[in-house]
C-alpha cells in the first residue's frame, strides 16, 4: 500500500501525502504550485481555457493527452506526467508552438491561448504527420473563443505540426519515459482515512473488495461528470475510489465478431475500434464531447452514470452489446438495455461496479445507422439520439432493433416501432408510415433546455426515415453533410 499520489513535472517527482480526495487538479496547479498559466473559465469541462497536457504511460509507451485541469482531480495524475504553460517555453525561447501562434497573430485573450497552445502542443507531440485540417479542428474542439477567430491558429497549428517534434520534450522523451515507467508501481493507492480519503486500488480483486467495504465511496473514473459535481454542485465528497490504476480494467480487444472494452478505455482509445464495427460509430465518437473530454472519459462512466442523454448507450443497445458488472467475488452480465431501470436508477447493487461491454459486429445482412442531433456540432449534448440496426433479406426487413437517447427517463429501445418495422418491405416506401406512427407509442419526451417534446418526437421520427432511406440504398451524400463512406475512409 502507498499513501501518496507522485507525478512528474520538469523531471523531478512531486509527493502529494496529503490530499483532499474532492481537489482539482487545476486547484493544485494554481493554489499549491502557483502555476497560474492555467487558467479558470468555465470550470465545467466546457471552454479549454484550463487545458494541461498529460503524459501516461500506455503499454510500455508515452502518450500526451490534453485534458481540462478543472474536471480532473489531483489524484487523478498519479504516475502521470504533468506539463502546464509554463513547462514549454525554454529560458527566452519561446516554444515552437508559441513562436507559431504569434508569428501567424493566433494570440488571443490570456484566459483562451494558454488552453489553445496546450490543446497544440499535444497534437505537436503527436507524432502522426502530416496534420490535416480536420486534425487541427477536431483538436481544438475543447477550446472555445467567441471573441475573435481561429483562422491565425489553424494556421499557426499548420505550420508548427508539419514537421516531427523537435522541442526540449522531444528530446528528453526517452528519459521521461524511463521516469513514469519508475512511477508504475503495483501497489494500491490510499490516501486519507477510513473517514476520508482518495483511493487508487491497483487489481480488481482490491477495486472488489475496497468498494464492498465502502458502497458509499464515490468510484470516478474519467471525473467528466463527477468533476462537475465539485465544481457547480459543491458537494463534498469524502471517499473516491479512483479506478485509473486497476490493472486490466482499460483492456480494449477487437475481433472478427466484435469489440470487447474494460470499463476504464476512454472515449478517445474506443474512437478507432467502434469506428471498424461500424463508420457511424466514428463518427458519433469523433463528435463525443471534446478532445479534453475525450482522453479523460470513460466508455464505463458514460454507461454507468445512466443519463437519459449519454451518447454511447442507444448506439450500443442498437447493436445488442451486453455488461459486465461485478460486486465481491461475484460477477453477471446483462443486456445493455436491461441496466437502465428508471431516470437515474440502475441495475446495480450497492459495492457492485461496471467492468465492461462486449459489442458484436453487425452480422450478415444487417446495417447499422446512428445519429447525433445537438444544438452544436462538437462539445454538445445530444437532444436526440437515434440508433438502428436493420436486418434485411430480399429486400424485406427481418429483424430491428431500435434505441433513442433524449426521448425517455432513459436510453431506450423502441418494441412497437420494431415490430412495424419487421417484415415491412424496404423497397415500398409507401408502408414506412406506420413504423414511423409506432415511434409515438414507444416514446413520450419531455421538454427541457435542449429541445420540446414536439421537437423531439419529429426529430425521432426524421431519423428513423433517414435511416430507412439510407438502408433502402440512397447514396448518402443525399442524406448527410459528411458522407458515411468518407468517415469510414478518414477512420
Ligand atoms: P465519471 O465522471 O468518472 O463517472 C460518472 C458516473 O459513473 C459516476 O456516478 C461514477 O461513480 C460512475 N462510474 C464511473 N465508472 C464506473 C464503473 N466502472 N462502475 C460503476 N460506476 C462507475 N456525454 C455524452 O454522452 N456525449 C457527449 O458528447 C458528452 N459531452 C460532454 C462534454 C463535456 C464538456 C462534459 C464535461 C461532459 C460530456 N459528456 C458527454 C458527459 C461525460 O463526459 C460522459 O458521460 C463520460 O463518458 C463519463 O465518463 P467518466 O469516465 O468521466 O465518468
Ligand atoms: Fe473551462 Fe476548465 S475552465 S474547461
Ligand atoms: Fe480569449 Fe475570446 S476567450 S479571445
Amino acid at each position: 500500500m502507498r499513501n501518496s499520489v507522485r507525478y512528474l513535472r520538469n523531471g523531478a517527482v512531486e509527493v502529494i501525502e496529503d490530499l483532499d480526495p474532492k481537489q482539482t487538479l487545476l486547484d493544485h496547479l494554481r493554489l499549491a504550485k502557483q502555476a497560474v498559466g492555467t487558467k479558470e473559465g468555465c470550470n465545467e469541462g466546457d471552454c479549454g481555457a484550463c487545458t494541461v497536457v498529460l503524459g501516461r504511460i500506455r503499454d510500455g509507451e508515452l502518450y500526451y493527452e490534453p485534458v481540462n485541469a478543472c474536471i480532473t482531480l489531483t489524484g487523478m495524475v498519479d504516475g502521470c506526467e504533468v506539463v502546464t504553460v509554463e513547462d514549454l517555453a525554454e529560458g527566452e525561447t519561446l516554444h515552437p508552438v508559441q513562436q507559431a501562434m504569434v508569428d501567424h497573430h493566433g494570440s488571443q485573450c490570456g484566459f483562451c491561448t494558454p488552453g489553445i497552445v496546450m490543446s497544440l502542443f499535444a497534437l505537436y507531440q503527436d507524432g502522426a504527420r502530416p496534420v490535416t485540417r480536420q486534425a487541427i479542428t477536431d483538436q481544438l474542439s475543447g477550446n472555445l473563443c467567441r471573441c475573435t477567430g481561429y483562422r491565425p491558429i489553424i494556421e499557426a497549428a499548420h505550420s508548427v505540426c508539419a514537421t516531427p517534434a523537435s522541442d526540449g520534450h522531444a528530446r528528453a522523451r526517452a528519459g521521461k519515459r524511463l521516469a513514469l515507467m519508475n512511477l508504475q508501481d503495483e501497489m494500491d493507492v490510499f490516501v486519507g482515512d477510513e473517514r476520508r480519503f482518495f483511493a487508487a486500488p491497483a487489481s480488481i480483486n482490491s477495486l472488489a473488495s475496497l468498494y464492498l467495504e465502502h458502497p458509499d465511496a464515490i468510484l470516478v473514473a474519467g471525473a467528466t461528470d463527477v468533476g462537475l459535481w465539485i465544481t457547480k454542485q459543491l458537494q463534498d465528497l469524502k471517499k473516491v475510489i479512483w479506478l485509473g490504476r486497476v490493472a486490466k480494467l482499460d483492456r480494449l480487444s477487437l475481433a472478427e465478431d466484435g469489440v470487447s472494452m474494460g470499463a476504464t478505455v476512454t472515449h478517445a482509445r474506443a474512437l478507432p475500434v467502434l469506428a471498424a464495427i461500424d463508420p457511424d460509430l466514428g463518427e458519433l465518437m469523433r463528435r463525443f464531447g471534446s478532445t479534453q473530454v475525450r482522453a479523460s472519459g470513460t466508455v464505463g462512466g458514460n454507461i454507468a452514470n445512466g443519463s437519459p442523454i449519454g451518447d454511447l448507450a442507444p448506439a450500443l443497445i442498437a447493436l445488442g452489446a451486453r455488461v459486465y458488472l461485478r460486486r465481491g467475488e461475484e460477477g453477471r452480465a446483462m443486456a445493455l438495455e436491461d441496466f437502465f431501470l428508471d431516470y437515474g436508477k440502475q441495475d446495480r447493487l450497492p459495492g457492485e461496479f461496471v467492468v465492461g461491454l462486449a459489442v458484436v459486429r453487425p452480422g450478415e445482412g444487417e446495417s447499422f445507422r446512428c445519429y447525433k442531433v445537438s444544438k452544436r456540432f462538437d462539445e454538445d449534448i445530444s437532444a436526440v439520439m437515434g440508433a438502428f440496426s436493420l436486418t434485411v433479406a430480399e429486400g424485406r426487413i427481418t429483424a430491428a432493433r431500435v434505441a433513442f437517447g433524449g426521448m425517455a427517463a432513459t436510453p431506450r429501445r423502441g418494441p412497437h416501432t420494431e415490430q412495424a418495422l419487421t417484415g415491412m418491405e424496404l423497397d415500398d416506401s409507401s408502408h414506412w408510415g406506420r413504423a414511423l406512427d409506432a415511434l409515438a407509442l414507444d416514446y413520450k419526451p419531455i421538454s427541457d433546455m435542449r429541445a420540446s417534446a414536439e421537437y423531439r418526437n419529429e426529430v425521432a421520427r426524421a431519423l428513423l426515415m433517414k435511416a430507412l432511406v439510407e438502408v433502402a440504398g440512397a447514396e448518402t451524400s443525399q442524406t448527410r453533410l459528411i458522407g458515411r463512406r468518407e468517415r469510414a475512409d478518414a477512420a
